[in-house]
């Protein structure tokens, strides 16, 4: 049988899923020693990993080429989901929140505000469930420069340790949402190999558990 093709959100969720896969006893030998190669095989050759970038995860499990994928809810929430999401994998945790300038009063004011942020789709819903018309910009990268520079009067991003905000003198204005790593999973691959898919599932289900338990004590 061909191996079940997993694609991995290359980056910051990488380290953190290869672990996951390591503690249910699949050999990542390959994946740790890549070098610049993007396709790996996982375990024994029943699975097979492939690295893309997070909004790429998506793109490949819905159009079937990968039956899984690893990839934060902030992709998810921006690029929509037409796949199953599984499983929340709890690493990955971070949040998605309005920041502004230090001292400043976002809401303050009549004036229609600016917000940069590379996740307009999910800057637009927020605002939208507030009934506030603001002008949403989108930035690739370093949204925390628009403020700064004047481009803007907040940002809606990613907001994991806080240190990006703080040393760059923003504040969190408020928190939209939490954010995990799930696992997503092609509509056609859950019912052609359900069993596979439900097996792997259950074992990371259990071993998150486990490692979550370790923790606590
Ligand atoms: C993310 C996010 C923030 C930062 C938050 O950016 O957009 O800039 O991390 O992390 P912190 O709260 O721990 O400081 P990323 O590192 O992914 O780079 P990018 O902005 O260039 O996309």
């Amino acid at each position: 049988m061909k191996p079940l093709r997993i694609a991995l959100t290359k980056g910051r969720l990488e380290k953190d899923t290869v672990a996951a896969l390591e503690r249910i006893g699949l050999d990542c030998t390959q994946v740790r020693e890549k070098g610049r190669r993007l396709i790996l095989p996982v375990g024994n050759g029943e699975i097979e990993v492939v690295l893309a970038k997070a909004a790429d995860v998506i793109t490949y499990v819905e159009n079937g080429v990968c039956d899984l994928g690893v990839v934060g809810k902030d992709t998810i929430m921006e690029n929509g989901s037409h796949f199953f999401e599984i499983l929340d994998l709890g690493f990955g945790r971070c949040r998605f929140a309005l920041a502004c300038k230090k001292g400043v009063d976002f809401f303050g004011g009549y004036k229609a505000k600016t917000v940069a942020t590379k996740y307009p789709n999910v800057a637009r819903q927020f605002f939208e469930s507030r009934a506030m018309d603001v002008r949403i910009i989108k930035i690739e990268g370093s949204v925390e420069l628009a403020p700064l520079l004047g481009l803007a009067d907040g940002i809606v991003d990613i907001v994991e340790t806080g240190a990006t905000l703080r040393e760059n003198g923003l504040e969190v204005v408020e928190t939209i949402t939490q954010i995990s790593a799930r696992l997503i999973a092609n509509t056609a691959s859950l019912k052609l190999r359900k069993a596979e898919i439900e097996a792997l599932a259950s074992q990371l289900e259990r071993s998150i558990a486990e490692n979550r338990g370790e923790k606590t004590v």
